[in-house]
């Protein structure tokens, strides 16, 4: 049995399918502060197999101990988190308090129960202005706001409790820009409030949610001036956990999950317009602080020891997107 913290949320839902879809019995814990009751019953409609669920904040100590007493765990994957960036500048004790004190729960109830599996949700942030192709070897550097820290954060703290406790199996992986939804058009993201990340801020103005979309910046030293990201399909990074879980052995073992190519905004935007047919209105505004202008993945490790590759490509990213935004409005 695997204990999947935020598997309600746009990840972890993904992933939780994946698992069940793979044989693996899973338990959901979420608080559902940025997620939905409805995606869990989306998730046992896709699958088929009814999934166990928690309603629990993973901070709450107590409520995540019942967890462990009453089920034989395997192993836990960690996506409960707070993820904005923007918000974590404004209000970083929330982020630090949330992300680190429920990190730090989990791995001391997997130490006290033997459970010996971790998988944590990082981010490619923790790279800092370390140079593309990012390999995980790289040293880690400051990152430009709070929410990033705490990823690194929790990846100091996660290697210091295997030195201490050599039978634990740690994974930490580095996610790139996720996008995409469920082929089925049923889950995919839904923020909260205006976007900040960039498709869906797309998608939205796709919809006539929004009016058009800020280009924040066309200066960089890219192939046409606007900043370049490693986008990855959810449903690709989800099968990406599956490998690292079924992979793991004793230590921590830190892998990129990405595509390892660079696609610029301008590109996404573009490709978005083809395979959808739908014009994306944009203006070129200044630069948004903190942004780098190239941020890819070397994927060769991921790929090497767990076998895993990303398949879907910059066009089914945006095509299922779109699926998704669209199912949501005719909802609405
Ligand atoms: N962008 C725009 N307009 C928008 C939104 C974004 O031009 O309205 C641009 C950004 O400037 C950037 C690119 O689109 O060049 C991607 O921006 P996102 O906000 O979608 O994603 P980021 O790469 O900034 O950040 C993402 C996650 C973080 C994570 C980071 C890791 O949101 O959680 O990747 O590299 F830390």
């Amino acid at each position: 049995m695997i204990l999947v913290t935020g598997g309600a949320g746009y990840i972890g839902s993904h992933t939780a399918i994946s698992l069940v879809e793979l044989g693996h019995s899973i338990i959901i814990a979420d608080d559902f502060s940025n997620s939905k009751p409805e995606t869990v019953e989306v998730v046992q409609k896709i699958t088929g197999k009814s999934v166990a669920t928690h309603r629990i904040d993973v901070t709450d100590r107590d409520a995540l101990e019942r967890i462990f007493q009453n089920h034989q765990l395997e192993g836990v994957i960690h996506f409960a988190g707070y993820k904005a960036v923007g918000e974590s500048v404004i209000d970083p004790i929330k982020y630090y308090k949330n992300n680190i004190i429920s990190t730090l729960n989990i791995a001391d109830l997997c130490v006290k129960y033997n459970v010996l599996k971790f998988v944590f949700s990082s981010s490619a942030t923790v790279y800092g202005d370390n140079a593309s192709p990012l390999t995980e070897n790289m040293m880690l550097l400051p990152t430009t706001n709070p929410y990033g820290e705490t990823k690194a954060m929790c990846e100091r703290i996660l290697h210091d409790i295997s030195i201490a406790n050599p039978q634990m199996q740690i994974s930490l992986l580095r996610y790139f820009n996720p996008v995409g939804a469920h082929e089925s058009g049923l889950i995919g993201e839904n923020p909260n409030g205006i976007p900040n990340n960039l498709m869906p801020y797309i998608t939205q103005v796709a919809s006539g949610t929004l009016k058009k979309l800020s280009i924040f910046g066309n200066d960089y030293p890219t192939i046409d001036g606007t900043g370049v990201r490693d986008f990855i399909h959810v449903e690709d990074l989800a099968k990406g956990h599956v490998a690292a879980l079924e992979h793991l052995s004793e230590g921590v073992h830190i892998h990129n999950l990405g595509t390892g190519k660079g696609t610029s905004v301008l590109q996404l935007v573009k490709a978005f317009e083809k395979v959808n047919q739908i014009e994306i209105p944009y203006e070129i505004v200044e630069r948004r602080p903190g942004d780098l202008a190239k941020c890819y993945a070397d994927v060769s490790k991921a790929e090497r020891e767990l076998g895993w590759k990303a398949e879907k490509t910059i066009e089914d990213m945006c095509r299922d997107a779109w699926n998704f935004e669209k199912n949501l409005k005719s909802k609405m």
